[in-house]
Order: C-alpha cells, then structure tokens, then sequence
C-alpha cells in the first residue's frame, strides 16, 4: 500500500533519514520507534509532502513523491501531530468539519463528521472551543479530523507523550478501534515500548536516521541492537 524506497533527507550537514526503505501493507497498524531525534517526524513530514527527498515513496502504486501536502491527503493520507496542531479559533464541531470537507473530494458529508466526534469520545465537547480541550481532548481531536478526510492511511505522531495511565488505555483503544472496527491501516510512531508493541507489527526501530531493525515485537525486544539503542531511555516510564 505504501512503498518507501531509498529515502534520504538531509538538513544541512545533517542526515535525518538515511534510506530507509519500508512497505506498509493494508490493514496493518505499523510502528515506528527510535530515540528522540531519530527521524520519526521527519519521516512522517516526507511521507505527507512537507519536504523534498531522496528517492521514491508509492502510495497504492502511484508515485507521491514530491507532490504537494493537499494531494496527498486527497489521496488518502492522513496524520496527526506529535504536538497537537489545532485550530485555536474554532470548536470541536467546525474543526471536524473542516476535515470532511477537505478529505472529500466530492459531497461533503455532515454526519461522517458527527460519526467522527462520537467515534472520538467528543461528543460533550463538540461546540467547545478547541484551546479549551486538556492534552488528551486535543489528541482525540486531532484524530478526529484526520478520520474526517476518510483517509485510507492514519499516521499518528507519538499519540500517547505527555498521558496518563488511564489516558494511555483510552487512547490505544481508539487507535485499535480505527484500524479493526474503520478497517484504517494505521502508522504509528511511539517512544513508549509498551504500548508499541501491543498496536503494532512489524515495528520498524531507527536510530539517527538509519533502519536498525524491522520485525515482529517479539523480534524488536529480543534484537540487542534495540535494547542498546533503548538502554537508558525512558521507553517503560
Ligand atoms: N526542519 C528542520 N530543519 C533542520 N533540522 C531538522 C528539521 N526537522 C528535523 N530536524 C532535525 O532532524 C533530526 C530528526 O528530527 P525528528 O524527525 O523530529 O526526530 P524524532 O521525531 O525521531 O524525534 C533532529 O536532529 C532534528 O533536529
Ligand atoms: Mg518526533
């Protein structure tokens, strides 16, 4: 479904992606870990058109790359923010909305909308302002409106930084609720091993850029290369 071949981007004299190649298959839930400044983000910013790279990236077998970030949505990829980019102005309601107006190419579609916010938990929110959501309202929202575009491809960025134990449960099983009940493929890149491992596989693990192993989370905890990489971290905080 999505084909990462060879890409490397640089900024500078810094190489954040250092060519990787990956394919994500349809129905997966697909983690990404590494270490802070890895290249997680990055990724996710050439995937969705931010930058130029190196090399290619095919989305159900049509070249992406290069193409502007609305295309690719339009196509069917859709993502959410490591920190929550939100429209500060709007409610929850219109935020959502905008999303299914933009994901639509043809009819614009009221009640996805109000299927999303109850997907979402937001139901008791939807005409708050969107700066008075807590972290997880935020996350949620975010989540939302991307679901709102009906991509064919979720990415979320590190969804559940800055939760707590009980807003980590929730949150997992909304991811697991989009991916086996919406039947969404979904990517997520998550610093909290734990977590990982129960939503995803394969997990892909980089470090500085560069693939350090791909595979099952049995195989990812078992690698020593990972656990190294890991040694220190704060993955199980
Ligand atoms: N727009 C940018 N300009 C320059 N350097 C960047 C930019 N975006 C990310 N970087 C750098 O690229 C590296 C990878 O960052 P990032 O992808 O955000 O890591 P991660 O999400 O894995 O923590 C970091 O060293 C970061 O400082
Ligand atoms: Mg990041």
């Amino acid at each position: 479904m999505l084909k990462v071949k060879n890409v490397t981007k640089k900024f500078g004299e810094l190489t954040a992606v250092n060519d990787l190649s990956f394919d994500v298959s349809k129905g997966q839930v697909f983690g990404i870990a590494g270490p802070n400044g890895a290249g997680k983000s990055t990724l996710y910013n050439l995937i969705t058109g931010f930058y130029k790279f190196d090399g290619t990236i095919e989305f159900d077998g049509k070249n992406i790359s290069g193409l502007p970030t609305h295309k690719i949505a339009r196509l069917g990829i859709s993502r959410t923010f490591q920190i929550p980019q939100i429209f500060e102005s709007m409610t929850v309601q219109e935020s959502v909305n905008l999303g299914c107006r933009f994901g639509n190419t043809g009819k614009y579609d009221p009640g996805y909308s109000d299927k999303m916010i109850s997907f979402a938990s937001l139901e008791k929110v939807r005409g708050n302002k969107t700066d008075q959501l807590n972290l997880l309202g935020k996350k949620r929202l975010m989540i939302a409106a991307a679901m709102a575009t009906k991509p064919k491809i979720l990415m979320v960025d590190e969804p559940m930084a800055g939760l707590n134990a009980l807003e980590i449960k929730q949150m997992t099983s909304l991811i697991k609720r989009i991916n086996q009940d919406v039947n969404i493929t979904v990517i997520i890149i998550e610093h909290f091993m734990k977590v990982l491992t129960e939503l995803a596989n394969p997990i892909l693990v980089i470090e500085n850029g560069t693939e350090i192993c791909i595979g099952s989370p049995k195989e990812i905890t078992s690698n020593p290369e990972v656990i190294a990489c890991y040694l220190g971290d704060s993955h199980d905080a």
